[in-house]
């Protein structure tokens, strides 16, 4: 690595915080250890190895161990095998369960265990105790310990205590330090969220760690790697670790609370007959407010938004504050998915007995991850209330919570014979049928669009029933006055 950082040469004046004004000149190669090969580590590993570095995973699962080892991933995620493939060929990337190996070829590790839900709301952090056990006991050499584990608030003062406690006699408790580097990768385009992002924060008060984190991102920084926009730097943002480990839960607890914002808005919509789809652009023309993160539908799902809300409230409430935004924010989340079983309730009477196709099951489109997803929710419902229901999506074959859900091979074979038609997942491939083909298979003609994605005139033009979400109660081809 060639990168050098100096208080002089640092284009982002003002943004990198505590550690201004250090001149760094020890850059020497990173070798970096990645443990846990999840969605996060895979993508960390594969794209650490893609920008230069000599980079070690450890996975303990032996079938993913195995998968990873050959070059592919158990899931799926777009652009991550290509990069694990080039990483093993160039001789950058290897997969291990031997913590010895990792700690030995690495003097920076990034820890990137799963926190699933535990208990009242907090993360349940016996992996991350696992991995800092296995750290502590294999530390011969000093080492930076990068948490991009979404771990609770102060969680670094209590890793660094665990991996202190197990370390080999001969080796001093400051042979290593922790920085905190929350991840913000979406899934479906985390590779591009990796090596693109907007900011990379790191917090620690250990100057050294912390520059010695920056420097690994180098060549993300600067976007000097191939394929780098140099005119799209990130910005760095260096703090404390409890303000970093917080501006995780914070960034996710506002996107969140921005989608339940809107769906909230949506229903007053159709009370209304206005169309959220027109508020939402036109309010998110102001960039104070973003047209980001505003697009109405049956909810946030995924493994994060839920969690995360769930642990920064339960953080709030063991300090004896009560989280009203982010209670609400749920609550507002969960009322989506009813609102919608509702309307197929409102339309199909009686729900007990009627055929219901829902189209998509992954949390979001571009993922095989079924994680809180709000198609499971509608589906279960669907099933306790009686009605039929079968399923389709691209990647999600099955689902283990639902045994009994069955799935069809494609969206048109789904569709025949079915009473109602529901948009879960706006894949690319769901946005597009074609509604003369669909109408003609259905025995009923109902279409409610989960994701305000479909174009309600061409489900109208077809003969068909359109619902969506804050889109009117009014039957509407196009409102806006022509001039
Ligand atoms: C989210 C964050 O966006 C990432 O920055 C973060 O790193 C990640 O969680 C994490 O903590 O690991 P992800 O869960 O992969 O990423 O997915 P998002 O793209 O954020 O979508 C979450 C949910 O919100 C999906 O169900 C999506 O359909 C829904 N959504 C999103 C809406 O309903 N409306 C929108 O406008 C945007």
């Amino acid at each position: 690595m060639t990168w050098k950082w100096s208080a002089e040469n640092d284009p982002r004046n003002g943004q990198v915080g505590n550690i201004r004004g250090y001149r760094v000149n020890d850059n020497r190669d990173s070798g970096i250890a990645v443990i846990g090969s999840g969605y996060v580590g895979t993508v960390v590993a594969a794209c650490m190895a893609a920008i230069g570095h000599d980079v070690i995973g450890v996975e303990i699962n032996q079938e993913k161990l195995a998968k990873l080892q050959s070059g592919s991933s158990y899931f799926f995620e777009p652009g991550l095998d290509e990069r694990l493939r080039a990483g093993i060929e160039a001789g950058r990337l290897t997969f291990t369960d031997d913590f010895d190996e990792a700690m030995g070829k690495s003097n920076v590790v990034f820890l990137c265990v799963d926190t699933p839900p535990g208990p009242n709301g907090h993360p349940d952090v016996t992996s991350v105790t696992a991995a800092a056990k296995s750290i502590g006991k294999a530390m011969h050499s000093p080492h930076v310990i990068v948490t991009k584990s979404t771990v609770p608030v102060g969680s670094g003062n209590w890793l660094t205590s665990t991996i202190e406690a197990v370390l080999p006699d001969v080796v001093e408790p400051d042979v290593f330090s922790v920085v905190s580097n929350p991840e913000f990768l979406r899934e479906g385009s985390a590779v591009n969220d990796f090596l693109h992002p907007e900011r990379i924060v790191l917090g620690g008060d250990n100057a050294d760690a912390v520059r010695t984190v920056a420097s690994t991102y180098g060549p993300i920084l600067d976007q000097t790697f191939p394929g780098g926009a140099p005119d799209r730097r990130p910005a760095l943002v260096t703090t404390d670790r409890s303000t970093a480990e917080t501006i995780k839960y914070a960034a996710n607890a506002f996107l969140a609370t921005k989608i339940s914002f809107i769906n909230e808005i949506a229903e007053i919509c159709e009370w209304v007959d206005a169309d959220v789809d027109e508020v939402a652009h036109a309010i998110g023309l102001d960039s104070r407010i973003s047209s980001k993160f505003l697009q109405a539908g049956v909810g946030w799902g995924g493994s994060c938004f839920g969690k995360d809300v769930e642990a920064l409230a339960a953080t709030a409430r063991a300090h004896g504050q009560e989280p009203l935004i982010l209670e609400a924010a749920q609550q507002v989340n969960l009322h989506q998915r009813r609102r919608l079983v509702r309307k197929l309730q409102q339309h199909l009477r009686p729900l007990r007995g009627s055929r219901v196709a829902l189209l998509g099951l992954a949390f979001k489109p571009n993922t095989d991850d079924t994680r809180d997803a709000p198609a499971i929710t509608v589906a279960r419902e669907l099933l306790e209330k009686g009605a039929i229901v079968r399923a389709y999506d691209p990647l999600v074959k099955q689902i283990p919570e639902l045994p009994n859900l069955q799935t069809a091979t494609d969206a048109y074979s789904l569709v025949d014979r079915a009473d109602a038609v529901v948009l879960l997942t706006e894949w690319d491939e769901l946005r597009d049928l074609d509604f003369d083909d669909v109408a003609a298979r259905m025995r009923g003609d109902l279409i409610v669009d989960g994701r305000n994605a479909f174009d309600a005139k061409r489900v109208r033009e077809a003969g068909l029933v359109y619902e969506g979400m804050g889109r009117g109660l009014l039957p509407r081809n196009g409102r806006s006055a022509t001039w």
